[in-house]
């Protein structure tokens, strides 16, 4: 019988070693950081802490909230092992419940989306309302004390920030995520008005390499010109215009200013927010953990990215427009355009997900030199820091 050895010196690493030394690399300031250790990205302790103390915990972006317009319309997900289902009430509210049967916890809904006027469990046919409260439960009239009012779904913490739907696990939230992204709205995303942009697209994708990898490949564009040839670095943004944003325990950013102030990548003419440079400018983003965003002035791509085991992500993604670029595709050509962009994505997925999946091989190397950063890639360090507050 053939024995499969794990050659990867990295995967056995114990958890008290990983925390050290992400302590001690994050203690550096920029000028001298340098890369996160790759014990980091390859521990299977690191994973299972990383799975309690983040995806357990944190704010989780799961979805745009137009993907449930109406009363009833459902989605479900998976966060670090647990089921969750978020549902539009009649009040427009959006609630979340742990996607569990309140009787013996039964997995409740099992598609990924879907309208319901109710929620009944395979198992004995419980039957749920949208407010997650419990409606009917067949012959449960033969247990005196039994009260449908006291049986209802748990209840899990949801938030909707510019668009975007957030959940956590976290019976107390530390802080809601529209104050801890406050400054950066003010100041930076708030004039897109990016809850306004319609979702077009909405995919997923599962790539062989550790999350944090996207993460930070997602967050510099500094391989743009190199590894985008067929699709981003056609929008011609010179690297020396790069800006990092201000340093932050909530996210990081970077803008990126295209030449041109017409065509794709810059503002409609219609577009009546943005001024000045703000009209050909991508800000590139991170909400930590995991929430990734490319917002341009014509479009954004967003990015949720949920571990799935030390070396493999699975990601759900989604394209959005703003209503005046939509408005200007007329009809008869929508679905070639829309063809013609879910093509563009995924060539640049497939551009990424070679040189990511290429980092995490090379990174499992027993012998590294000590590696840099770009002055550009200072999101990376950044999101180092935050791993290493919250997993310390
Ligand atoms: S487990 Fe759901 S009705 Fe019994
Ligand atoms: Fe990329």
């Amino acid at each position: 019988m053939k024995t499969e050895i794990d050659l990867n010196i990295y995967t056995n690493i114990a958890l008290e070693s990983s925390l050290k030394l992400i302590k001690d690399y994050s203690k550096k300031p920029f000028e001298d950081a340098t890369p996160i250790p790759s014990a980091l990205n390859h521990s299977v302790e690191f994973y299972n802490h990383e799975q309690s103390r983040i995806f357990n915990q944190e704010w989780i972006c799961i979805a745009r909230c137009d993907e449930i317009p109406s009363s009833g319309d459902y989605i479900t997900h998976e966060i670090a092992g647990t089921p969750v289902l978020v549902v539009r009430q009649e009040s427009g509210d959006i609630k979340g419940f742990i996607n569990a049967c309140a009787h013996r916890f039964t997995c409740l809904v099992k598609e990924e989306s879907g309208h319901a006027y109710a929620f009944t469990c395979p198992n004995h046919a419980w039957t749920y309302g949208i407010d997650g409260q419990l409606n009917h439960a067949p012959f449960m009239d033969l247990k005196s004390d039994f009260d449908v009012k006291e049986n209802s779904l748990e209840l899990i913490h949801i938030e909707t920030w510019e668009g975007f739907i957030y959940l956590t696990l976290s019976q107390k939230p530390s802080k809601k995520i529209s104050d801890s992204l406050g400054t950066f709205q003010k100041n930076i995303v708030g004039q897109y008005d990016m809850g306004s942009y319609k979702t077009v697209i909405r995919e997923s994708m599962s790539w062989n390499t550790n999350w944090k990898n996207l993460i930070e490949n997602f967050t510099e564009s500094y391989h743009v010109p190199i590894a985008h040839p067929k699709t981003f670095a056609k929008h011609k943004k010179r690297i020396k215009d790069y800006e990092c944003g201000e340093d932050s325990n909530h996210y990081c950013y970077h803008l990126a200013p295209q030449e041109s102030e017409n065509g794709p990548g810059a503002a409609h003419p219609k577009n009546t927010n943005l001024k000045g440079k703000w009209r050909r400018t991508m800000v590139d983003f991170c909400i930590f953990p995991n929430h990734l965003v490319t917002l341009m002035p014509d479009y954004l791509w967003w990015v949720s990215v949920m571990p799935n085991g030390v070396g493999q992500f699975k990601a759900n993604w989604g394209v959005a427009l703003p209503p005046e670029v939509i408005n200007d595709i007329a009809e008869k050509d929508y679905e070639s355009w829309l063809k013609d962009m879910i093509s563009y994505m995924n060539t640049a997925n497939e551009e990424d997900k070679a040189l990511v999946e290429g980092l995490y091989k090379g990174s499992q190397s027993s012998r590294l030199p000590s590696g840099t950063y770009h002055p550009i890639e200072k999101n990376l360090w950044q999101f180092m820091r935050y791993i290493s507050k919250i997993t310390g």
